[in-house]
C-alpha cells in the first residue's frame, strides 16, 4: 500500500475514498508543521499533499527517500524547491484552474472594502457610533467607471478584468508577455508599461507569481508612482510588495488604501499595519470557499493517484522528470 502524508487536515471526505488503496496519515496538528516534523513524516511517504505554508526545500525533499509526488494545495508553488525535487525524479503537482473564480471574487471583495470602506463602516455601526446619516460619512473613492491595473494576467488576473466588465471600467494590464489580441478584445484589456499602469490605475491588483524577478516589484518608487486616490489589492504573494514601503505610503496617505490578502512575513505582518484604517487585511483566503476547496483536494488526490500508478498528473508543474521515467 502506497502511503500518502497529508500536513494539514482538508475539508470533505475525498481521503476516505482511498483508504482501501493507499495509507493515508494526516497530521494530526491544526498549526502548520514544523521542517523537523515534516522530515520525519516524509521517510516513509510515497506521496505528500503540501500546503503553501510548508517551506519543502533541498533538505525536506531529500529527507523523503521514497517520495514519488508532492501535491501543493495550492496554486502557487514558491514554497517548493522545483530543481532539487525535479534532480531527485520527484513530480510536483499543483492546483490550477479550480481556485481562479474564488481568487477573483476575493480579490474584488478587497477593492470593495477597501474603496467603500466597508470595515470601516462595520467597526463603527457595532460600536454605537453611527449616530445618523451625514454627508461626509466615510467617504470612499469611486469604483464605477475608474481604471483597474492589472498586474500578472494569467488566469487570475484575466478573472478579475472580466468582473471589472461589470463596473464600466478601463482596464490596463502588465505582464511578463503581452497577451494574444484576441484575449485582450475579449476581456478588453490594454497593454501597459509598468510605470504607465502604475501612474493611470485607480486600483492595481496584483496577480503575479512570486519569482526572484517579482520580489518587491511594488516597492517606494512604484507607490510613488500611483495616485493619491489609488487603491492597492495584493491577493498574490506577499513579498511581492515592499510591505515597509507600504506601511509609510499608507500612513502619509500617498495612496488612498490597501487591501491584502498575503503577507510578506507570513503569518507576521510588519509592525504598524494592523493599526491604520485604510488597509483591510484577511488572512489568505484566496481560494476558500467550500465549492473550491472541495475541488482542490479531489485534484490533488487524482494526480497522487495518476502519479503512482505510474500515469502522467494533469497538473504537472515539472514536466522535465516525466521525460526521464
Ligand atoms: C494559492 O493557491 O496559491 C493561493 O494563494 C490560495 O489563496
Amino acid at each position: 500500500m502506497y502511503r500518502i502524508f497529508v500536513t494539514r487536515s482538508l475539508p470533505g471526505n475525498a481521503l476516505d475514498k482511498i483508504k482501501d488503496r493507499c495509507n493515508v496519515t494526516v497530521y494530526p496538528l491544526d498549526r502548520t508543521i514544523t521542517k523537523d516534523e515534516l522530515m520525519t513524516y516524509l521517510k516513509e511517504a510515497d506521496a505528500v499533499i503540501s500546503m503553501l505554508s510548508d517551506p519543502i526545500d533541498k533538505e525536506v525533499i531529500e529527507a523523503g527517500k521514497n517520495l514519488k509526488v508532492i501535491a501543493n494545495y495550492a496554486v502557487g508553488y514558491n514554497n517548493i524547491d522545483i530543481e532539487a525535487a525535479t534532480k531527485s525524479g520527484i513530480a510536483v503537482v499543483n492546483t490550477p484552474d479550480v481556485l481562479t473564480e474564488a481568487s477573483a471574487d476575493l480579490a474584488w471583495a478587497l477593492l470593495l472594502a477597501v474603496s467603500r470602506r466597508v470595515v470601516e463602516g462595520d467597526t463603527m455601526t457595532r460600536a454605537g457610533k453611527f449616530r445618523g446619516w451625514a454627508p461626509e460619512l466615510l467617504l470612499g473613492v469611486p469604483v464605477y467607471g475608474q481604471t483597474l491595473g492589472i498586474i500578472g494576467a494569467g488566469r487570475i488576473g484575466q478573472a478579475v478584468a472580466r468582473r471589472a466588465k461589470g463596473f464600466g471600467m478601463r482596464v490596463l494590464y502588465h505582464n511578463r508577455k503581452r497577451l494574444p489580441e484576441a484575449i485582450e478584445n475579449d476581456l478588453g484589456m490594454s497593454y501597459a508599461a509598468l510605470d504607465d499602469l502604475l501612474a493611470e490605475s485607480d486600483f492595481v491588483s496584483l496577480h503575479c507569481p512570486l519569482t526572484p524577478e517579482t520580489k518587491h516589484l511594488i516597492g517606494p518608487r512604484e507607490l510613488g508612482l500611483m495616485k493619491q486616490t489609488a487603491v492597492l489589492i495584493n491577493t498574490a504573494r506577499g513579498p511581492v510588495v515592499d510591505e515597509e514601503a507600504l506601511l509609510q505610503a499608507l500612513r502619509k496617505k500617498t495612496i488612498f488604501g490597501a487591501g491584502l490578502d498575503v503577507y510578506e512575513k507570513e503569518p507576521l505582518l510588519t509592525p504598524g499595519l494592523a493599526d491604520l484604517p485604510n488597509v483591510v487585511l484577511t488572512p489568505h483566503i484566496g481560494s476558500a470557499d467550500t465549492r473550491t476547496r472541495l475541488a482542490m483536494v479531489d485534484m490533488v488526490l487524482n494526480d497522487i493517484i495518476a502519479v503512482l500508478n505510474n500515469e502522467r498528473p494533469q497538473n504537472l508543474v515539472n514536466p522535465e522528470v516525466w521525460g526521464r521515467r
